[in-house]
């Protein structure tokens, strides 16, 4: 595969269950189904990185209940979806600050990190309390308080997504044309695509037909 790392921003749940005139929640619900699904896909083939924006910084802001729904359904879909990682020898990983979630969210991940940790197929980073502006500012804090050069160079080994390759493709789901606090460094050179597809919607043909459109573009990083 000629392509190394994606990110999406998991857009419309909300809209998709109101649609159907079901709760907002049922959309995460569906979500998290079609995270697995198009997890497990990318695995096979051959990807090597996979990072999706699950809760941002500003997501606090929602309904205190969605909330708990969300953290819960993190918690179920980590656990249920241990066997997964298992047979596709997919690696867990997460960017944010997770110290601000709950202490047995904080535990399952921590888990499912120690069994998955030498699995050498794809990284699945799940984006957890995220937002790249939260990111900035603790990776300066740090650079300042153990007196590390500011250098692109050194900035990159601190940020969350030190371990990782850069994003080639960020795909946003929805019709929503916007970044929203979304890895702001990394996307630099990235290639973006807009898909009108609510998330839950979101197939694994119309993935591979996104990843034909990546194929065709020409990629100059600055250059001629
Ligand atoms: C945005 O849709 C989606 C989120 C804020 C949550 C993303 C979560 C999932 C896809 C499911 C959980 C994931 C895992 C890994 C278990 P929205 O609610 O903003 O939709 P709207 O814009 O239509 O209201």
């Amino acid at each position: 595969m000629n392509i190394k790392h994606i990110a999406i921003i998991m857009d419309g749940n909300g809209r998709w269950a109101k649609k159907k005139r079901l709760k907002r929640v049922a959309g995460h619900k569906r979500g998290a189904e079609v995270v697995r699904e198009i997890t497990t896909h990318l695995a096979k083939k051959g990807l090597k990185y996979l990072t999706l924006y699950a809760f941002s910084t500003e997501n606090w802001k929602r309904p205190k209940l969605e909330v708990e729904f969300l953290m819960n359904l993190l918690d179920k879909y980590l656990k249920n979806e241990l066997q997964t990682y298992i047979d596709n020898k997919i690696k867990f990983d997460t960017i944010g600050d997770i110290t601000k979630l709950p202490k047995r969210v904080q535990n399952r991940i921590q888990k499912t990190k120690d069994i998955t940790k030498n699995f050498n197929g794809l990284t699945q980073v799940l984006a957890l309390n995220y937002g790249s502006q939260d990111e900035i500012i603790r990776v300066s804090k740090k650079m300042c308080e153990n007196k590390i050069e500011f250098t692109k160079e050194n900035f990159e080994k601190n940020l969350d997504t030190a371990n990782f390759e850069p994003i080639d493709l960020m795909i946003r789901t929805s019709g929503e044309k916007r970044v929203s606090n979304f890895l702001l460094w990394q996307l630099a050179y990235a290639e973006l695509y807009f898909s009108p597809t609510l998330f839950p919607d979101l197939t694994t043909n119309e993935l591979d037909e996104i990843l034909n459109n990546f194929n065709t573009r020409e990629r100059r990083f600055g250059g001629v």
